[in-house]
C-alpha cells in the first residue's frame, strides 16, 4: 500500500507550502489535498504541482459528516495533516459561528473519521493537528509561550483553535488516537491572503493606499517565513513522538509599526521611490477589539529534539516575500477584485 496522506487546507497559505514540500520531497507518498475553497482557498497557490502523479485534489467541507466519512471509507490514510481552518482574527470577531463550525466541528469530524476507520490499527498512523500560538493568550512585555503554558485564548478565533486542540488531545487520552500538535507563531511569505497585515500592506503601498495600523502599532508578533513552518511540519510529522506538542517560532519579534516602517523602507527601494515616501501612507486606525498585546514563542524544544531552526534571516525573508508579491501582481489582482473589495470597505469603513 502506498503511504497515503490527507492534507486539509492545502489550497490556503500555509497548506499550499506544505503540500508542495510533501509532493516534491516524497514521490513515494500519495498526497490528497482536501479543501473547501473558501474565500481563502486558491488552487493557483499550488498550480505548479497539480499535475504531479502523487497528488490529487478533493473539494469538500471538513464539517460535512457524511462527506468526511465517505472520504475515509474510500481511502486508507496513513496520516492526516490538518490545516483547514477559518484563520483570520478580524473575521472571527464579526462571525464567530463560522469559526466554531470549521475549526471545532470540522476538527472533531476528522477525529471521528480517523477513530472509526483506523480503529484497532493505529500502528504507523498519525493525526497531526496544526495550531497557533494564539491559544496561549497574550504576553506582557516579557516572557515566552512554552509547550506547557496554560491555554488562555482571547479571541473567537483563538478560542476555536484552543477548543480544537483540546479535542485532539482528548481523542488520544480517551481512544488512543495517535496525535501530534504544533503551535506556531505568525507566518509570512508568498500566497498569504491580503487580509493579513503583511500582504495587505504590500498591496496598499504598491497602490499608494493608506496602510491601516490598529491602535498605536505597539502590538508585537513573532514572524516566521512560511517555508520554515512547512519544514518544521515535515520534521514533526515524521519524527515527533506520538502525543507530543511542539511550539514553532522565529525568535523574531517586531512591533507592528516597526515592521511596517521596515517594509516601507524596502518597498521604497524596490519601487524606485524616494526614502520615506511609502511611510507617508501609514494611517493609525481603530484598534482591533480585544487586541492581544504580544506573542513570542520559545522554540527551544523543537530545536533541541528535532534539530529545527529557521533557515532565513528576517530581512532576507521579507525581501523574498516582497519580490514574490511584486512579481505576482496577477495573483493579487484576481483576489482583490469582487468579494475582497466589499470585505475591505466594510472592515475599514470607520477610518
Ligand atoms: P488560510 O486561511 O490561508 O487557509 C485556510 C484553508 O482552509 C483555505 O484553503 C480554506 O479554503 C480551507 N478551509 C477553510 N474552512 C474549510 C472547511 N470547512 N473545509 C475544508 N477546507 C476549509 O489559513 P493559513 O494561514 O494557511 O492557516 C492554516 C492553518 O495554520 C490554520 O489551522 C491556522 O489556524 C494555522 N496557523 C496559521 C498561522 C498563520 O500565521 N497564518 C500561524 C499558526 C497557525
Ligand atoms: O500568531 C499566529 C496567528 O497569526 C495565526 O494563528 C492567525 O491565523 C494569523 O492570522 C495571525 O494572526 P494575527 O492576528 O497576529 O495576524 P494579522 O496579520 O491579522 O495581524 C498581525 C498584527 O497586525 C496584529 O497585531 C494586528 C495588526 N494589524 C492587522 C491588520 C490586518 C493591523 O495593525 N492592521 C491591519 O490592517
Amino acid at each position: 500500500m502506498r503511504n497515503k496522506i490527507l492534507i486539509t487546507g492545502g489550497a490556503g497559505f500555509i497548506g499550499s507550502h506544505v503540500v508542495r514540500l510533501f509532493v516534491n520531497k516524497y514521490p513515494e507518498y500519495e498526497i490528497v489535498n482536501l479543501d473547501k475553497l473558501t474565500y481563502a482557498g486558491n488552487l493557483e497557490n499550488i498550480s505548479d504541482i497539480d499535475k504531479a502523479p502523487n497528488y490529487s485534489f478533493v473539494k469538500g467541507d471538513i464539517s460535512d459528516e457524511q462527506f468526511i466519512d465517505d472520504l475515509f471509507a474510500k481511502n486508507d490514510f496513513k496520516g492526516v495533516i490538518h490545516l483547514a481552518a477559518e484563520s483570520h482574527v478580524d473575521r472571527s470577531i464579526t462571525d464567530p459561528m463560522a469559526f466554531i463550525k470549521a475549526n471545532v466541528f470540522g476538527t472533531v469530524n476528522l477525529l471521528n473519521a480517523a477513530k472509526k476507520y483506523w480503529k484497532d490499527d493505529f500502528e504507523g498512523r498519525r493525526f497531526y493537528h496544526i495550531s497557533t500560538d494564539e491559544v496561549y493568550g497574550a504576553l506582557g512585555e516579557t516572557g515566552f509561550f512554552y509547550e506547557d503554558t496554560s491555554y488562555d485564548p482571547k479571541s473567537p478565533y483563538s478560542a476555536s483553535k484552543a477548543s480544537s486542540d483540546h479535542f485532539v488531545r482528548a481523542y488520544m487520552n480517551t481512544y488512543k488516537l495517535p496525535i501530534v500538535i504544533s503551535n506556531c507563531s505568525n507566518n509570512y511569505g508568498p500566497n498569504q491572503f491580503p487580509e493579513k497585515l503583511l500582504p495587505l500592506a504590500i498591496n496598499n503601498i504598491k497602490n499608494n493606499k493608506p496602510i491601516p495600523i490598529y491602535g498605536k502599532g505597539e502590538n508585537i508578533r513573532d514572524w516566521l517565513y512560511v517555508v520554515d513552518h512547512a519544514r518544521a511540519i515535515d520534521l514533526i510529522y515524521h519524527k515527533a513522538e506520538i502525543g507530543k506538542t511542539y511550539n514553532i517560532g522565529g525568535h523574531n519579534e517586531w512591533t507592528n509599526i516597526d515592521l511596517i516602517r521596515l517594509l516601507c523602507k524596502v518597498m521604497d527601494k524596490k519601487l524606485g521611490r524616494a526614502e520615506g515616501e511609502s511611510a507617508k501612507l501609514i494611517s493609525y486606525v481603530t484598534d482591533r477589539a480585544g487586541h492581544d498585546l504580544r506573542y513570542a514563542i520559545d522554540a527551544s524544544l523543537i530545536e533541541k529534539k528535532l534539530g529545527w531552526v529557521p533557515s532565513l534571516q528576517f530581512e532576507e525573508g521579507l525581501e523574498k516575500t516582497i519580490d514574490w508579491y511584486l512579481d505576482n501582481q496577477k495573483w493579487m489582482d484576481r483576489i482583490v477584485s469582487g468579494a475582497y473589495e466589499d470585505y475591505y470597505k466594510n472592515m475599514y469603513k470607520d477610518n
